[in-house]
């Protein structure tokens, strides 16, 4: 491959139409810096508001004056800008186009004027349940329209949803549930997936059981595969039996610019996962804002992005961004592989999508099956693609942007974060050349910095870690009931700056190149797990004396999860092989502790682990291991027992 090129210019073509050109990025950017204020006051405009804002940003990172705050004094409702605006011009468009999982079952069209109407009967449901605004709602359902009514349903009336991916476990809806102290949960009998169910019910009903989830009084249930479930009166209610009969109009809730629209939480270096705040004036304008000129958004688009609606991207680019755009966003229940690996791409043609937003874990995961999957579909209505979730090898990028796009779909690689709330570095098609493997610029108002380890921002080009100059609207403003965290995670390493937990390299083209996470955090298949939520799961196992888990290169993944494990005294097993029963029991536990999304790779027993003569584990050294670089372990003579990574080294698993 090395005679492919490093720079893929914008398409010239693309250019003449798109809704930004690289003189508009250049002179946007820069008004968009030297006066955020003034810039975003505009772009606030795009909104429907019940009251217009007049105080645009006010905002300090300082420890002693900390504030974030966009568009105080604003109100409005993110339902009213999904949905009631829509009406006039596009009632009879397309909101949402469902996919289901066995493509032998039929499309679903929700118009906008039909989603208008179910979002309206569910938040009177709701409403008549007790729920009052400030009140959180869990969310646990599958990839199915009712998962964007429920959001915006809540958004109506006030309520701060909690969607939690239908991956995670009891243990992990309880924790979460637990945490908002939740009083609705809004579930399904079942979810399926690649042919498969998924007990989401019966999930429900275990967390419920659990320690501190006494909060929630009611579950209401979607029929969606039939399947049986225990229905538990008076707290289960069938959802279609609440929503029938409920008034189709309902009047939104008037929220100020800072009233919570959603928490969604997130997995951070440390303890349990965090309650990651978003706040509905600022979140709505950037998502809406960043969906338009990302995707160069036109009328006539059919915009595919393959996320869950459990992650932020399905927040931010499947529900709130492309319907407050009035746009036509597809939502697929399944997987690319099922029923075979052309799915994604059959898809495509069926629906004649035009743009198309993936994770380059499925661009690897389906190249690895070959062209011909691809090539027996024609494609032609795409226009332009998109990944997100983690670094695209420059391989995967060329397969996606020859063969899927045939050569002539542009490539946008949008890096962000649940915190962020929506895309900051990304190329915009018409504007800005492609690099396969780099996110390349910032977007309108972001300021992204390049620090070392002491904090010194780096010039020209640069590695380093990554760090945030100023706000941006669609910023996170708290962690859930706990904004000293907030502070301490985000705040304190790299004073006066927005730390993201990325690394980054900038080139002399100032293009940035992230080089993934820099803290306690792996990304699985774009999924974020913290090693410290794997090691708790693994040390809650009775025989489990210590564990360190970290993260290690996978093909397919990205990363793979790779747990050290030692083991009480007598439960010691004398050799690799003898331990596979228990290292099977000990997968599973994790898969049952959090969900299936943090399943152990590997696991290898560990006598010992290293550690400094103070007691801290050196997971610079075991990573050294996972990734069988041993030549690289550097330093280990501040070791206790520099013995113990011999002991590993030789019994690393995989060799
Ligand atoms: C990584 C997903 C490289 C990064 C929207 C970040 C990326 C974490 C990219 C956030 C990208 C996301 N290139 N890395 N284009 N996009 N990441 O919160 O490490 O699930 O910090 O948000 O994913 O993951 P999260």
């Amino acid at each position: 491959m090395t005679d492919a090129p490093a720079l893929y210019p914008v398409p010239p073509d693309f250019a003449a139409k798109a809704r930004i050109d690289r003189k508009q990025y250049e002179s946007l950017y820069q008004a968009s810096v030297d006066d955020p204020a003034s810039f975003w006051g505009g772009i606030a405009g795009r909104l429907d508001w019940m009251r217009a804002p007049t105080k645009i940003k006010d905002v300090s990172y300082r420890l002693e004056d900390f504030r974030i705050r966009w568009y105080e004094d604003g109100e409005l409702n993110a339902s009213v800008n999904c949905l009631d605006r829509q009406l006039d011009k596009r009632g009879d468009k397309t909101a949402l186009l469902f996919e289901p999982d066995d493509p032998a079952q039929p499309a679903q069209k929700v118009t906008y004027r039909e989603l208008h109407r179910r979002v309206c009967k569910l938040a009177n449901a709701l409403r008549n349940l007790g729920v009052r605004k400030g009140d959180r709602i869990t969310i646990y359902l599958p990839m199915i329209p009712e998962a964007a009514v429920a959001m915006l349903a809540c958004a109506r009336i006030g309520a701060i949803h909690s969607v939690v991916f239908g991956g995670f476990s009891p243990n992990s809806i309880a924790d979460r549930v637990s945490d908002c102290q939740s009083k609705l949960i809004i579930t399904a009998d079942e979810g399926v997936r690649g042919g498969k169910k998924i007990p989401l019910k019966a999930n429900v009903d275990a967390a419920l059981k659990m320690p501190g989830t006494n909060t929630v009084e009611t579950v209401l249930v979607v029929r969606h595969t039939g399947g049986a479930v225990d229905m538990q009166m008076p707290r289960d209610r069938w959802y279609d039996a609440v929503v029938d009969g409920q008034p189709e109009e309902c009047a939104p809730e008037r929220m100020n610019a800072e009233d919570p629209l959603f928490i969604l939480y997130t997995s951070g270096s440390t303890g349990k996962p965090k309650g990651v705040l978003h706040t509905t004036g600022g979140y709505m304008v950037y998502v809406s804002y960043t969906h338009e000129c990302v995707f160069d958004l036109r009328e006539e688009d059919v915009y595919w992005c393959t996320a869950d609606v459990g992650w932020v991207t399905g927040h931010s680019y499947i529900v709130y961004g492309p319907l407050a755009n009035g746009a036509t966003a597809l939502m697929f229940e399944g997987v690319p592989n099922y029923p075979d690996s052309s799915r994604f791409w059959q898809v495509i043609d069926k629906h004649q999508v035009t743009l198309f937003y993936t994770a380059p874990t499925a661009i690897r995961a389906l190249m690895r099956e070959g062209d011909a999957p691809v090539k027996s579909t024609s494609r032609k209505s795409l226009r332009l693609l998109g990944t997100v979730g983690e670094p695209i090898n420059p391989e995967a990028w060329r397969w996606y942007n020859d063969v899927v796009g045939d050569g002539r779909c542009p490539i946008v690689d949008t890096w962000w974060q649940t915190e962020t709330g929506g895309i900051l570095i990304t190329p915009l098609a018409g504007a800005i050349d492609a690099k396969p493997g780099s996110a390349t610029k910032p977007f309108f108002g972001i300021r992204p910095a390049i620090v070392d380890a002491n904090g010194k921002i780096l010039d020209g080009a640069a590695e380093g870690n990554l760090v945030l100059l100023d706000s941006w609207p669609g910023q996170m403003r708290t962690v859930y009931g706990d904004h000293q965290r907030f502070i301490d995670t985000y705040f304190k390493t790299y004073p006066g700056t927005y730390f993201t937990g990325d690394g980054c390299r900038r080139d002399e083209d100032g293009y940035y190149w992230i080089t993934g996470r820099v803290d306690d955090v792996i990304n699985v298949s774009g999924h974020r797990i913290g090693t410290a939520e794997v090691e708790s799961a693994l040390v809650s196992h009775p025989k489990v004396a210590e564990a360190a888990v970290v993260g290690y290169p996978h093909d397919i993944k990205g990363q793979g999860i790779y747990a050290y494990v030692t083991l009480i005294a007598g439960e010691q097993p004398t050799s690799d092989e003898g331990g596979d029963e228990l290292r099977k029991e000990l997968v599973a536990w994790v898969r049952k502790e959090i969900g299936p999304v943090a399943t152990p790779d590997h696991l290898q027993w560990a006598p010992g682990l290293p550690k400094t003569r103070s007691g801290k584990i050196m997971r610079r050294i075991l990573r050294k291991i996972a990734e069988n670089a041993p030549d690289q372990l550097g330093d280990t003579s501040t070791l206790a027992d520099p013995s113990v990574v011999d002991a590993l080294v030789k019994n690393r698993l995989g060799k």
